[in-house]
């Protein structure tokens, strides 16, 4: 049985609303019964989820500790600190807001400190990658600021640094994005710095998704690169759903009120708490290793998928990340083929693909080394990918191994 369907609060849950406590039950389950392969997605360790489930979610904390508009604030006040110096050691930054609620909320309040609503932005277009908050039309981004959009190459998938150079040349931006939700290589952010200076724009590295490879010294940290650096703490890095801005000591207070009072309100003190359990997790050596494992099972998923005949965008890739077009496995289109993996058990997106054809799938291998997984599972779940996607393997019995395979691995295995 998984920890968490034997915990007291679930108890109390289930006495309390079985219809709730059913879903939590339900979700737990599927979570722990396929193989979560959402590039944004990972386990939270039992201390982060203890840390979330706490009573620390009771308190109002507007302000910053030391500064509150609310009484009380004492112990939550060392909970943020806690928080705010375990992110600072793990990414050498000199100061960190960890109190964002999400990714967006991250990139919203980088914006607010360096941007006026009208000014010019580059960044990767969203059918290259780049996040909603790079500018697209349904997003405040789009609507606020005026976008204009480098993309990568569409024969290798890679972004071309002097594509960016000319169009900044050509736009003179007041800031430059660099970051994307499917972009599987390491970003130059040296590259950025200098195409920045080069036309006196300001640099905000959207990390989002290497941010936890970073904390485990698996990629490259945009921190002395970027003016501002936007995170998630709940990807790779395994932390609580949740957002935090990196940079120098210059624009702290800027970036301190661009959070709170201009952007939020009161600090989700429990998602905080659980922040710093998770940063301190992430200082360990096991997260090293950790880091290392999902880009080395990332490596073999890309290899064992182009190797079934998918083509893989880059070619590989250097994160956890594995971006791919099905089509050459007999026409499939990515909507298709994640409908059809979903029944197989195998749970992962469609992304936007470099040539602009079609949607590819985007795959992570974040959550399932979380479980314990390695190279042998790798290969094995892309041969199973393959044969789903091509319509080779019977689903159900893809299903019974998928059930078989995350049975071996539980993402809590009980204490
Ligand atoms: C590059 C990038 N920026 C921003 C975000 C937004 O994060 P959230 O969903 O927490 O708002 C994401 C989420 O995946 C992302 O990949």
């Amino acid at each position: 049985m998984p920890v968490f369907t034997e915990t007291a609060a679930l108890d109390v849950l289930r006495r309390q609303d079985p219809e709730l406590a059913e879903v939590v039950l339900g979700e737990t389950a599927r979570q722990a019964d396929c193989l979560q392969l959402i590039a944004a997605e990972n386990f939270c360790s039992p201390a982060v989820l203890a840390a979330l489930g706490s009573p620390l979610a009771n308190k109002y904390a507007e302000g910053y500790p030391g500064a509150r508009h609310h009484g009380g604030c004492e112990l939550v006040d060392v909970a943020e600190r806690i928080a705010v110096e375990r992110a600072k050691a793990l990414y050498g930054a000199e100061h960190v807001n960890v109190q964002a609620h999400s990714g967006s909320s991250a990139v919203l309040a980088a914006y607010a400190v360096l941007l006026r609503p009208g000014d010019t932005v580059l960044a990767m277009g969203l059918p290259s990658g780049g996040h909603l908050t790079h500018g697209s039309p349904a997003n405040f981004s789009g609507r606020w600021f005026d976008f204009v959009a480098y993309g990568v190459d569409p024969g290798t998938g890679l972004v071309d640094l002097d594509e960016v150079r000319a169009l900044a040349r050509a736009h003179r931006p007041k800031a430059i994005v660099c970051g994307s939700i499917s972009y599987p290589r390491h970003l130059d952010y040296a590259g950025f710095r200098d195409i920045a200076d080069d036309v006196g724009a300001h640099l905000i590295a959207d990390a989002a998704h290497p941010m936890g490879l970073v904390a485990g010294g698996a990629a490259p940290n945009p921190v002395p690169y970027a003016d501002i650096v936007c995170a998630t703490t709940h990807k790779v890095l395994r932390g609580p759903r949740g957002g935090m801005l990196l940079c120098g000591a210059e624009l702290a207070d800027r970036v301190d009120r661009a959070v709170f009072p201009f952007t939020q309100g009161g600090a989700q003190m429990h998602t905080i708490a659980a922040k710093a359990v998770a940063f301190g997790e992430a200082s360990t050596p096991a997260f090293t290793a950790y880091a290392h494992q999902v880009v080395a099972n990332a490596r073999v998923l890309a290899h064992t998928l182009e190797a079934e005949g998918f083509a893989v965008t880059t070619g590989g890739t250097d994160t956890h990340l594995v971006t791919v077009d099905p089509a050459p496995l007999g026409g499939t289109e990515g909507r298709t083929a994640r409908g059809r993996l979903a029944s197989a058990g195998l749970v992962l997106d469609t992304c936007a693909l470099p040539h602009g054809v079609g949607r590819g799938l985007r795959l992570g291998t974040a959550a399932v080394t979380t479980q314990g997984m390695g190279e042998a599972e790798m290969a094995r779940i892309g041969v199973l990918l393959s044969g789903v996607v091509r319509d080779a393997l019977d689903v159900r019995a893809v299903r019974e191994e998928v059930r078989d395979l995350a049975g071996r691995f539980p993402p809590y295995p009980a204490g």
